[in-house]
């Protein structure tokens, strides 16, 4: 997409009136944001920052104060992108919502990140279904300045271009991979267990749920292991997966998933909460308080 983006209308949501791009991409609008939104950015700003300091990886921390966002105000994608393209080539672009995954696949594999443009009402502090500005921006963007989550991410979109391709069970592999890495990822750093994932980063409650609660499974990272994995959307995860570095990850995803995928197809989903004899268990979880409905 190198043409500029043409308008196409004014799309009126719950969150306000936003001029839309045939592209389904949103100019951030940055005036239109209310003192509320501000003091929900805040709020949440500095209830994490103080939450995740010693248990957030310290590449993430350092990354998100390299980026200059602050309490005071929600922060303006143009500023974001004055240092973010300039460090790893990434520019964020500001979406309504969820893209389809084409769509969303192709804007990664070109390092563009879609950026939710409103925030969460006050009374969703806590939780939000949907992914809001506060979960993509302070969750996703800090590691994007990293040259080797930079890589990772634009590696993985490259990827789900040619899942997308090879059909839906692939889509469905590759999907889990993001999900327990990019979203739920635990990282051993030499002095402790800390958080990556950006799903962790943006909850008060999962930041200390995924590395203090005796619940979880904390498993060593295993690609094929990983992609057979179910997860939860609608409660703490079950199992994380713990990396080595960031290094890891980029080399075990290289190789081609192609032959990978095809093996999977005829393997059946290993549920969310199970230990396999082959794990690497770092802690076995006790499983207390898990929902017993269906995993994803
Ligand atoms: N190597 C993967 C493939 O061939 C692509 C990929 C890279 C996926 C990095 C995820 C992360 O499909
Ligand atoms: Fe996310």
């Amino acid at each position: 997409m190198n043409m500029p983006p043409r308008r196409v209308e004014n799309l009126h949501t719950d969150k306000g009136k936003v001029p839309v791009y045939a592209t389904g991409i949103v100019d951030q609008p940055w005036d239109s944001y209310s003192a509320e939104d501000h003091g929900v950015w805040k709020v949440l700003y500095e209830r994490q920052r103080a939450l995740l300091k010693g248990r957030a990886s310290d590449e993430f921390l350092q990354a998100q104060d390299a980026m200059g966002m602050s309490p005071d105000h929600i922060p303006k994608f143009s500023d974001i992108n004055a240092v973010l393209e300039p460090a790893t080539g990434w520019t964020l672009i500001g979406v309504e919502g969820l893209l389809p995954e084409l769509d969303f696949f192709d804007h990664l594999a070109n390092r563009r990140f879609p950026v939710t443009w409103w925030i969460r009402r006050p009374d969703q502090i806590d939780y939000i279904e949907e992914p809001d500005l506060f979960h993509d921006l302070f969750g996703h963007v800090p590691l994007l300045m990293l040259p080797t989550f930079a890589d990772y991410m634009a590696a993985y979109g490259r990827g789900g271009v040619k899942a997308h391709g090879i059909g839906p069970e692939a889509l469905v592999n590759l999907t889990r991979l993001y999900w327990y890495t990019v979203e739920f990822g635990l990282i051993e750093q030499a002095d402790g267990l800390r958080i990556y994932g950006s799903g962790i980063v943006s909850s008060a409650g999962e930041s200390l749920y995924s590395l203090e609660s005796e619940a979880p499974n904390r498993i060593g990272f295993d690609l094929e292991r990983i992609m057979q994995t179910r997860y939860r959307i609608d409660t703490y995860q079950k199992t994380y997966f713990v990396i080595d570095s960031f290094q890891q990850l980029m080399d075990a995803t290289a190789p081609d998933f192609t032959p990978i995928y095809q093996r999977l197809s005829e393997q059946s989903a290993i549920p969310a909460g199970d230990v396999l004899a082959s794990d690497h268990v770092i802690h076995r979880g006790s499983g207390e308080g898990w929902a017993t409905d269906a995993d994803a």
